[in-house]
């Protein structure tokens, strides 16, 4: 049985980069993606474009909890990626890790989503 490679985690930002309820873009081993502090402190890295349409989901909106798109204003839970407005689309995530005051994402093996139109 073989097992799954460790993920290659690559360092993106330092940790004070990103406050509560910011979202910033990163080009990370080739991938572009948003990375995103919620209101409880945590980060969360999450595809650069929208699923519905592939609009880039930083110039949307962030309240520290809810990612909402610019363009028709789905609504995302950046906790688990999915949908909340519609309810049937999903957002890729990509692991994070914090460690020596450095935000650490990986990347590999991980497709954006995208939904109907
Ligand atoms: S492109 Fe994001 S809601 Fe349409």
């Amino acid at each position: 049985m073989s097992e799954l490679p460790a993920p290659r985690f690559h360092r993106v930002c330092a940790t004070d980069d990103l406050w509560a309820g910011e979202m910033k873009e990163f080009t990370v081993a080739g991938t572009t993606i948003v990375v995103l502090r919620t209101d409880d402190g945590s980060i969360r890295a999450v595809q650069y474009v929208c699923p519905h349409q592939d609009y880039p989901l930083r110039n949307g909106d962030f309240d520290g909890c809810t990612l909402t798109c610019g363009a028709h204003l789905w609504e995302f839970d950046v906790e688990t990626g999915r949908s909340i407005n519609p309810d049937d689309a999903k957002l890729a995530m990509y692991p994070v890790e914090e460690r020596d005051e450095f935000v650490y994402v990986a990347v590999d093996g991980i497709d954006p989503y995208h939904s109907h139109a």
